[in-house]
């Protein structure tokens, strides 16, 4: 069964708490949250703050995802702010193996996020580390944007690899997810979709609908 993981990113900070537990109640699976820092990409988004406000009005998987450069320094507060999965993009830190293994030994589930200009081939020795890993389908930095069809073929990748080395990761599509090219993602071997503007556009009373056709 697919799993639906809505992006929250642009909802406005009034309204979180009352989004979120729409999107509780109407069955979502995880709350994606874009950590952005105004350094690994250009916007700044949520941070410590927003995941502990999220974390007290859901018991949903918090798959958070960081867009930020460095890492490793951050790391454990972004783990005590109640995160369940933390995913980064490898290349905005040198260490990191030393933070997959500080995450594999917190409680807290380790991902890796690959950016579109990046191939899966730099990061495969970090693939039997990790518990996740982000196929990006739009540039990072901003929800909205037109999906990438040709970055498809890096879940197939990643499905393949899986299979052939017995390698337990989830994979994860996220940008411009909408109900026209999700079975696309599906057929190649996707586990769960992050899906912002195409579901958070919706009024709320249509949640549930939208994310039930999604799966
Ligand atoms: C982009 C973010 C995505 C994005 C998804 O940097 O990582 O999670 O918000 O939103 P849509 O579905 O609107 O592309
Ligand atoms: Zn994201």
């Amino acid at each position: 069964m697919i799993k639906i993981s809505p992006s929250i990113l642009n909802v406005k900070e009034n309204d979180l708490e009352n989004k979120v537990k729409s999107l509780d109640n109407a069955g979502a699976d995880y709350i994606h949250i874009d950590v952005m820092d105004g350094k690994y990409v250009e916007n700044t988004s949520f941070g410590v703050d927003t995941i502990k406000k999220v974390r007290k009005v859901t018991s949903k998987i918090l798959d958070v995802h960081l867009m930020v450069r460095p890492v490793q320094q951050y790391i454990d507060d972004y783990i005590k702010a109640g995160s369940d999965i933390i995913s980064f993009h490898p290349e905005a830190d040198k260490n990191t193996v030393d933070i997959i293994k500080h995450l594999n030994k917190s409680k807290v589930s380790s991902g890796i996020a690959i950016h579109p200009e990046i191939n899966i081939e730099k990061f495969e020795d970090l693939l039997p580390l990790v518990k996740q890993v982000i196929v990006m389908t739009v540039i990072p930095g901003f929800g909205g944007q037109k999906f990438m069809k040709e970055q498809v073929s890096k879940i197939n990748q990643l499905h393949q690899i899986r299979k052939n080395k017995s390698y337990n990761y989830k994979i994860e599509v996220d940008g411009g997810i909408n109900n026209t090219n999700k079975d696309y993602c599906i057929d190649n071997g996707v586990d769960i979709l992050a899906v912002g503007s195409y579901l958070l556009s919706k009024d709320k009373t249509e949640y549930k609908n939208t994310i039930n056709s999604l799966r």
